[in-house]
Order: C-alpha cells, then sequence, then structure tokens
C-alpha cells in the first residue's frame, strides 16, 4: 500500500464559523479526512495580529475545536490541534522570514486590504504569510484544501519551499492549493460584491454555521439581488442571485446553470436556496449541542492532537534548521 498524501489546512479562532468557511474549506476538510493523512490546525497565532481580547481568545479557541468537530472532523481520522501548542510553527516561521523578502509580502493582498489607512500597523500581520508557509511545511504537505481567498498566500508559500530548497537543498515539499469549483468563494448575501468574513460585522449578510434554520430563511429572503427579474447565472452582472444559485447548487450537488434553468421567479428560488442550506447545517448544529456537553473530551482530544502534530514538525524543523548551518543541539 502506498503512504496517503499529507493535506494540511488551517483556520483562525476569530470568531463564529460561516458557510463561506464550511463551503470553501471545513466541508473539504471532512472529505480529505479518509483518503489522506490530515492535519488541521487551529491558528491562534495568527489570530493575534487582530485587536481579540485574551480571554475571548482562549474561549473562541476551544469553541472553534467544538464547530470543527461538529463539522464532521474525526479526530480518529485527523490530526486536529492548536497552532500555539506546537512551538515549530513560531520557529520555522523565523527560518522562513530569514528567506522572505519584504517586497513580496508588500505584494500580498490581504496585507494591503488590512492594513489600508492605518497609522500603525503590526509587523505580525506584514509577517503572517510566513508564519502561514510555516504550518504548511512543517507537515511536508502536499495539497491544503483552502477558499480562493488564500490563493496568494499559497503560492508565496510554494515560492519559499522552491527557493529554501534551492538555496540549502532538498528539504521541503512543495505544497499545491486545493480549491474547491464551488463554494470557494462565498458572498456576503447584503453586498455580494465582497465575500462572506468573519471580519467584517454583516449580520444579515452572512450565515453562520450555527444560526437557528429560521435565521437562516431569514437571511436567505432577505439577501440583496437585483432588479431585472431575468433568471440567469451571471455572477459578474448579478452576483447577489449567482451566489444563491451557487449555494443552493453546492447544498444540494448541482451546478449553478442547472438550478438557473429550474426557476422563473427570485422568491422560489430563495426559498429553495434557504431551506437547502437548513438541511446542510441541521446535522453541524445538532452534533454541536451534543459535544458542549462534554468540554473536557475536547481538551484531552487537543492535547492528543497537539502530541502527534509535534512529532511531525519537529523533524522537519530540524531537517530545515540544519539545512540552514545551525549547529544540532548536542
Ligand atoms: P480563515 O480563518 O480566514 O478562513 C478559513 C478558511 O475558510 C475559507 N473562507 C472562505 N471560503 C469561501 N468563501 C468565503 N467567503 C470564505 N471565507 C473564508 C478560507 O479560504 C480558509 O480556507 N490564513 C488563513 C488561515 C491559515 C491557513 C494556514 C490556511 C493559517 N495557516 C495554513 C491553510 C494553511 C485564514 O485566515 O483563514
Amino acid at each position: 500500500m502506498t503512504a496517503m498524501s499529507r493535506v494540511l489546512s488551517g483556520l483562525q479562532p476569530s470568531g463564529d464559523l460561516h458557510l463561506g468557511n464550511y463551503l470553501g474549506a471545513i466541508r473539504n476538510w471532512v472529505a480529505d479526512q479518509d483518503a489522506h493523512d490530515a492535519f488541521y490546525c487551529i491558528v491562534d497565532l495568527h489570530a493575534l495580529t487582530l485587536d481579540i481580547d485574551p480571554a475571548e481568545l482562549r474561549t473562541r479557541t476551544y469553541e472553534t475545536a467544538l464547530d470543527l468537530l461538529a463539522a464532521g472532523l474525526d479526530p480518529e481520522r485527523c490530526t486536529l490541534f492548536v497552532q500555539s501548542h506546537v512551538t515549530e510553527h513560531a520557529e520555522m516561521a523565523w527560518l522562513l522570514e530569514c528567506t522572505a523578502t519584504m517586497g513580496e509580502l508588500r505584494r500580498m493582498t490581504q496585507f494591503k486590504d488590512k492594513s489600508a489607512g492605518k497609522d500603525s500597523v503590526r509587523v505580525g500581520l506584514f509577517t503572517y504569510p510566513v508564519l502561514q508557509a510555516a504550518d504548511i511545511l512543517l507537515y511536508d504537505a502536499e495539497r491544503v484544501p483552502v477558499g480562493e481567498d488564500q490563493r496568494q498566500h499559497l503560492e508565496l508559500a510554494r515560492e519559499l519551499a522552491i527557493r529554501f530548497n534551492h538555496r540549502f537543498g532538498p528539504t521541503l515539499v512543495v505544497p499545491e492549493a486545493s480549491i474547491p469549483k464551488m463554494g470557494a468563494r462565498v458572498m456576503d448575501l447584503q453586498h455580494p460584491e465582497r465575500k462572506m468574513s468573519k471580519s467584517v460585522a454583516s449580520p444579515l449578510g452572512t450565515i453562520l454555521i450555527l444560526d437557528e434554520p429560521a435565521d437562516i430563511l431569514r437571511k436567505v429572503r432577505k439577501a440583496v439581488t437585483d432588479t431585472d427579474g431575468e433568471v440567469r447565472y451571471d455572477p459578474e452582472a448579478k452576483p447577489g442571485l449567482s451566489n444563491l444559485m451557487e449555494l443552493l447548487a453546492v447544498a444540494t450537488e448541482r451546478t449553478p446553470e442547472d438550478v438557473a434553468g429550474s426557476y422563473a421567479r427570485y422568491g422560489d428560488l430563495k426559498d429553495d436556496a434557504g431551506e437547502a442550506l437548513v438541511e446542510l447545517l441541521r446535522p453541524l448544529r445538532e452534533r454541536r449541542e451534543a459535544l458542549a456537553a462534554d468540554p473536557g473530551a475536547v481538551a484531552t482530544l487537543l492535547a492528543v492532537g497537539a502530541k502527534k502534530a509535534r512529532s511531525t514538525a519537529s523533524a522537519t524543523y530540524r531537517r530545515a534548521a540544519e539545512a540552514m548551518g545551525l549547529l544540532a543541539p548536542g
């Protein structure tokens, strides 16, 4: 039997998980658990680049673990861990910072967006993508399942791995982004020109994975569309309606074009999209309630995950450190 290929991905514990996180990433993480050696990481070090209260960060880290389990991650079939529990992430990030350039980090669009108009920008926000590259490269990950907004960060991780190997000899696995055909860019229901996001407050525009069915239906019903009344899949000209078509399509395993052909009225499409999303998310909400009843179990499984992650990460870190000329400890 050939060894299973390695998959790694990460998610910030910076807020409630939304439909974009689920369709763009987590759903595919769940699917990858069986056929791959999968590592999934709650990236609390990355969350330090935001203004987040310490007590809230701790709570959110824990709740994110519960949400991921509710979404279908199974610690028997994947390694789920908290980034800061494996100290090699910060250490590897330093090695990689000594190979990355200011110019390439300045070109990162997420950095440009998050720093725009600010007088004072944290260094951590600037070097954020290098820490992300460290997350990936430490685990020799071949595939990284993410949403479309992470494409540029993945390109950087590849570039850093290639550069490292060129300069210091073959050491790191060059990863590839795995971006789903559909659901890779779920748009805000109220502002369909921008992506659904944890960091932008848009209560009506964001469907949370734990939203009550009535809230999901209400949000979809109130979703912004357009006024020409023609049901057509056209993300450029009709971003709101096309977003709903994509959501209905992913939830019912159809194509948006097929969905478009089945409706004459926006209202009917909205009703069906709302219902389909309620059904898609129902098992998550039910599992989440059951998990919350046993908080101790989560701490234990995160400890097991960290131990497993550490044994892989420390080996890669040593390989990289020694390739760069750091003296091996005695
Ligand atoms: P984060 O926490 O912002 O998002 C987690 C995952 O959700 C995807 N996503 C979306 N997909 C579709 N439509 C949307 N509206 C949407 N919003 C978010 C993201 O693409 C992501 O896959 N920098 C990363 C976390 C990270 C990471 C890593 C990812 C840190 N280290 C290593 C992969 C590998 C982030 O902030 O994701």
